[in-house]
This record gives structure tokens, C-alpha cells and sequence, in this order.
């Protein structure tokens, strides 16, 4: 769904007076970041961060469009997230309030994550894994997700996180382009107030042949598992048998510390490269800005899952690094009710609040009356991210459960970027309903035409960022080519998102959504390549094309048209339809699932073979098809329509 620019005259929400004056960011950032963007960005790495050795160098950019940042540094990012705090006098804070799906909970303080986060990365050490080796990691939303990754961190091992709700098939894919040597995962997790299983899909990955040589297994439902001797090793036992001293691997502010897979416009998906010094000052300074984190006094909630890049940043980095009180929660937001947030919110007095646009739209159809049984009156900061926001969806976010008085910050970003990048700040910017407004401070952003000039205020074009900066990512894990082609050809010397934008007169950016062929659905990145590879996978499929069509609920659905083999389907179509969609959720996820599924005489194609998307959007999205004169054959879109209407 794009949130259109509303006219000139719309409403903004400034701050209010008391919340200026107490916010952690004022109007004199954008000045300090002005003068001197480096010299900016190197006092935030100096302030933010403790330095093993401190850098002299802030950005040496000669080896473009590969960054470093901080070189001459070194330091250690669980080190940074978690012992300096308890160094600090601060090992009684609450990091950690855990709440599971099934009403179970847990709160970890500082401490007792240090030592948790030591054993584990002794135990690690234990099973083989050395400094720069992969480790992969794939577990549901409970704490030893967070403690697994800052296991890692802590020894120097760069982590490989695969979202929970993958495929067996996406991560043995992902387990050996990375090369990881052990998987950390559980027997299973809650879900829908059910145990749902994971330890099954790691044992299928292995079972195709892979470089792992353990896999640490976290008990969480108790389900009955397969074991295999001298692979498989209990967490609890390993955790339990190692010291709870460990000293924190200092590496240099350049060595990798997680890749982490995210969906292009090829069928293979691109492991992003993030390394230490600069993601993480990216992490702590945005996290302390946009969401005006006060660690004393503040409890926050974001509600993504580690496996995306918003839970390594917003979950797992940001949080802990600037010594936040912050909740996990396991489960949906629908059970066992549909006001299980708002419980959450209200049992922890969570004051920040980060969700999806799509996680909002959801609850506005749920009704008012979920978030109204519970007191919402802590909350103080909205955020949002992972896709357009309506302004009818961001109106009600800050009614409803806002009060009608906290700020909402729609922050525009992706797993590339590390850390937010355009977004109003609480405390300083009017903000305008459906619109990211502004870059940060030390973040230099543009929408360019075709010709790479850029539009002046009231145009549209790319969204690009001009300048590098801390948190970006170094490269697509084992093809560096990749990494150029797809990011800086299309504007050299400039990095192009993938997204189109506009600007209002104001000069405010409204962020439209992809131009590439990469959807968005419910804020999950998904790729039409990569669905169609796994349509055609399947013996009934001759040839597929996917595209994203706007959906009220999820901001676009999967909408896929099939050219089915001879005589597949015949007579039983629907059956085979259901039997598809159960086979793209076997090979990618359940989300990747199309919402529908159309056999279609034949697709679309220019003389070139490239399959027209847009005129296939057309119809999914129920419009007349558009010019389909550049089509190699151009009666093939009535011979659709009419196969349609039958
Ligand atoms: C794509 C990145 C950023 C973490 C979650 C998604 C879209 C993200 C916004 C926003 C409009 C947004 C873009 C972007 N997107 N945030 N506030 N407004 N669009 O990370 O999976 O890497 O996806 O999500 O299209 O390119 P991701």
C-alpha cells in the first residue's frame, strides 16, 4: 500500500512543548552534523561506544563502494551491549523482560545476561568455533535468540540469524553459502497457542550434506526431537558445563559481525554484510534519537523477530547497548486474544512501542475495544517500519494507542542500511502523517530522476543516499560483484535503495515502495524471482510470474500466474492451486504463500523474453490492462483475460 502525499495543507503533529524540552535529540543535531558529517559520526562512535583501542581514522572510502569506518579501532560489541553496563553499577537493570506465547515470563537483568552471554561463548569456543567462523541461528523470540547472537559477537564469530518461519530448504541454502560450522536452534517455540516445531527443519537442511559440525539445541516446548550422537549437543547441559568467566574477543571496528539473508531481485538471496564499529554506532545513536531512550526510566517494546534486521538492530543491538529495559515477546498478537499487546504493554508499562504498519492495520480491524480494556497511558514514543505507512493507519496508531499525544516516527531503513536512516525526530519535527519526512542527522539522502538529477520539491523519482555512512552494509557475502551491480550502477557513486519516493513542497519524503521487482508483504521482503523458481520447481509448472498486488491488510500480497504442463490440473484445478501454494511455503516460508494463484494460457513477454510484470499487476489488482504494445505478442493479455473469465 503507498501512502499517497496528502495535499499541502494536511495537519501535522508537533511535539508537544513538554516533550521538546525533555527529548534527547533537538533541532541542534541536524547543526552539529552539518559542519563536519565525519567529525559528527566519529563523536558518536567515541560517545556511544567503549573502545578497546580507540580509532584514529574515521572513514576511509578509497576502496568504494566498500566503507571503512573507525579502521585503526577495536572492539567488542558484547562487550559494549552487556559488561560495561554491569562495570557501570548497572547488573540489577532489567535487560531482558521475556514473555512467552503461553503466559510464561522471565526477567534477566544485566548480570545475569553477562553470564548467560559468557557460558554461551565459552561453550561455543567448546564445540570449535573460532574467531571469523559462521555460526547459524534459528530460534523462536525467547532470550537465548538475543544471548546466541551476543554469544557469537563476544568470540568474534559473525552470526548467520534465519527467521523461524523458514523453510528447511531456505536454510540449508543459507547454512552453506555462509559456510556456518554449528546451528543454534530449539526444539521448537510457541505459536498461535501451540508449540510449533524448528529442530526438524535443521535436521532436514543437514541431512542434504553441509559444513556443520554441531548444532546446539535450546529446550523450549519440550517436544520429543531426533538426535544425533555427536552432532546434536543440549544447550542447557553445554551452558551449564562451561565457566561463567569469559573474556570478550576484541576485534577491529571492520571485522564482520553477522550476515544476514534478504530477499533481491535475482531467485538467490543476498547474505548482507555488516561489520562492528560502524553498525553499531549506528545502532546505539538511532536508537537513542529516534525512539528518545531514557535507560533509566524507560521500558521498550519492539515487536519484530530477531530473524529480521529490525530484531538484530532494534531487538538485540540498540537496546542493550544504550542499557535499555526492553520485553520480548514469543508469541502473535492475537493470542490466546486480540489484545495481547496492549496486555503487554500495560503489565510492563512500556513507554516505546516499535511495530509494523501492517501489525496496526490488522489491530484498527480488530477494533478500539482491545486496546481499550488495557492501560496504555506509559507509552510516550510510536514508532513504525518495514513499509509505507497509511496516514489513516498512523492517525489511529496515535488516537488509539497514543493517547492522541505521543509522537509516532515513521523510520525508513532496510537490512542493508543497519539502522535507520530517514525519520522525523520525536522531539524536533512536525510530523506529517504517511511520510518519513526527513534523514537523520549525518545521513545525506536524495530522490533523483532517470537521469540522476535531483527532483525539486513536488517531484518523484529514486531514492538514493549520497554519502556513505557508519552502519552500511560492507558487501553480499561471497559476491562483491552482486554488491556493485545492485547498489551503485544505477547512480555511480550513489547507493540506490530500490525504493521510489517522492517530495513534497515542504521537502518532506514520502517513501512509495520498491521499483524493482522485490515485494513487500506485511513488511516481509520477498522476491518475485525467487517465488517463481519455487512454482516452477513443482512438476505441475511449466512457467510462473509473480508480482505484488496491493493489499488492504498486508500492503501487497503475492499474486502469482502459472502456465501449467499438459494436462496438470485438468478438472481439479482449485486442488492443485491449494497443492502450489502449499509447495512455495515448503520451499521458501508460509508468508511467501501467493494469496492466489491463476493458470493462465500465457504470459506477457517483451521480444526480449523479459515477462511484463506491470500488465500482470494490472490485472491482479483488478484494472484495465495498461499499454501492452511492447509486448512480443500482443493478443496474449486478451487470451489471459478471457481464460480468467471463464
Ligand atoms: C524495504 C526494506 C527496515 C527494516 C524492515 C524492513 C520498505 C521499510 C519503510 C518505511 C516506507 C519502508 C522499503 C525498503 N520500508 N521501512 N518507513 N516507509 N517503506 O527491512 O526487509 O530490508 O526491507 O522496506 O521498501 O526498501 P527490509
Amino acid at each position: 500500500m503507498s501512502a499517497q502525499p496528502e495535499p499541502h495543507t494536511a495537519e501535522t503533529f508537533p511535539p508537544s512543548a513538554d516533550f521538546a524540552a525533555q527529548a534527547n535529540a533537538t533541532a541542534d543535531l541536524y547543526q552539529a552534523a552539518e559542519g563536519d558529517r565525519e567529525a559528527f559520526w566519529a563523536g558518536q562512535a567515541r560517545d556511544l561506544l567503549d573502545w578497546a583501542q580507540p580509532f584514529t581514522e574515521t572513514l576511509d572510502f578509497s576502496g568504494a563502494p566498500v566503507a571503512r569506518w573507525f579502521g585503526d579501532g577495536r572492539l567488542n560489541a558484547a562487550y559494549n551491549a552487556v559488561d560495561r553496563h554491569v562495570a557501570a553499577g548497572l547488573g540489577d537493570r532489567v535487560a531482558i523482560h521475556f514473555e512467552g506465547e503461553p503466559g510464561d515470563s522471565q526477567a534477566l537483568t544485566y548480570a545475569e545476561l553477562q553470564e548467560r552471554v559468557s557460558r554461551a561463548a565459552n561453550a561455543l569456543t567448546e564445540l570449535g568455533v573460532a574467531t571469523g567462523d559462521r555460526v547459524a541461528i534459528y530460534l523462536p523470540m525467547i532470550p537465548e535468540a538475543v544471548i546466541a547472537m551476543l554469544a557469537c559477537a563476544r568470540i568474534g564469530a559473525p552470526h548467520s540469524v534465519i527467521f523461524g518461519g523458514f523453510s528447511a530448504e531456505a536454510l540449508y541454502s543459507r547454512i552453506v553459502d555462509a559456510e556456518a560450522k554449528v546451528v543454534i536452534t530449539a526444539d521448537g517455540g510457541y505459536r498461535r497457542g501451540k508449540p510449533s516445531a524448528l529442530k526438524p527443519a535443521v535436521d532436514d537442511a543437514l541431512a542434504k550434506g553441509t559444513p556443520v559440525e554441531h548444532v546446539l539445541v535450546v529446550e523450549r516446548t519440550g517436544q520429543e526431537v531426533s538426535w544425533t550422537e555427536g552432532r546434536d549437543v543440549r544447550w542447557n547441559e553445554a551452558l551449564e558445563a562451561a565457566s561463567p568467566e569469559h573474556t570478550p574477543v576484541d576485534v577491529e571496528a571492520e571485522h564482520p559481525l553477522f550476515i544476514l539473508y534478504t530477499s533481491g531481485t535475482t531467485g538467490k538471496p543476498k547474505g548482507i554484510l555488516h561489520t562492528t564499529g560502524g553498525y553499531l554506532t549506528q545502532a546505539a545513536y538511532t536508537h537513542r534519537n529516534v525512539f528518545d531512550l531514557k535507560p533509566e526510566s524507560d521500558v521498550y517494546f519492539c515487536t519484530a523477530d530477531i530473524g529480521w534486521i529490525t530484531g538484530h538492530t532494534y531487538v538485540t543491538y540498540g537496546p542493550l547497548l544504550n542499557g535499555a529495559t526492553q520485553v520480548i515477546y514469543e508469541g502473535t498478537p492475537d493470542t490466546p486474544e486480540k489484545d495481547r499487546w496492549w496486555q503487554i504493554v500495560a503489565k510492563y508499562g512500556v513507554t516505546i512501542l516499535y511495530t509494523a504498519p501492517t501489525a496496526i492495520r490488522a489491530a484498527m480491524k480488530w477494533g478500539e475495544e482491545f486496546p481499550a480494556r488495557n492501560d496504555l497511558s506509559s507509552l510516550r514514543v510510536l514508532g513504525s517500519v518495514g513499509e509505507p505507512i497509511n496516514p489513516e493507519a498512523w492517525r489511529w496508531y496515535r488516537r488509539v494507542i497514543g493517547a492522541g499525544t505521543t509522537p509516532v516516527v515513521d523510520t525508513w531503513w532496510q537490512t542493508e542500511t543497519g539502522g535507520i536512516m530517514i525519520t522525523p525526530l520525536p522531539g524536533v519535527t512536525a510530523a506529517k502523517p504517511g511520510s518519513a519526512q526527513r534523514p537523520l542527522p549525518g545521513v545525506s539522502a536524495e530522490i533523483l530522476d532517470d537521469n540522476g538529477q535531483p527532483v525539486p520539491d513536488g517531484g518523484s523519482g529514486y531514492l538514493v543516499l549520497t554519502e556513505p555512512w557508519p552502519g552500511m552494509l560492507r558487501g553480499i557475502w561471497g559476491d562483491m560483484q552482486r554488491f556493485t551491480d545492485t547498489y551503485w550502477s544505477r547512480f555511480p557513486g550513489r547507493y540506490f535503495a530500490g525504493d521510489g519516493a517522492r517530495k513534497d513542497n515542504d521537502g518532506d519524503i514520502w517513501v512509495l515502495g520498491r521499483v524493482d521487482d522485490v515485494m513487500n508483504v506485511s513488511g516481509h521482503r520477498l522476491s518475485t524471482a525467487e517465488i517463481e523458481s519455487a512454482l516452477v520447481s513443482h512438476p505441475a509448472v511449466a512457467e510462473a510470474a509473480v508480482v505484488g498486488a496491493t493489499d488492504e491488510d498486508t500492503g501487497q500480497a503475492v499474486v502469482a500466474f502459472v502456465i501449467l504442463h499438459g494436462d496438470a490440473g485438468k478438472g481439479e484445478t482449485e486442488e492443485l492451486m491449494a497443492e502450489l501454494r502449499g509447495h512455495v511455503a515448503k520451499e521458501i516460508s508460509p508468508i511467501a504463500k501467493p494469496r492466489s494463484i491463476q493458470a493462465v494460457p500465457e504470459l506477457p513477454k517483451t521480444r526480449s523474453g523479459k515477462i511484463m510484470r506491470r500488465l500482470l499487476r494490472d490485472l491482479a489488482e483488478g484494472r484495465e490492462a495498461g499499454d501492452a504494445t511492447t509486448l512480443a505478442d500482443t493478443t496474449v493479455m486478451e487470451k489471459i483475460m478471457q481464460g480468467l473469465k471463464r
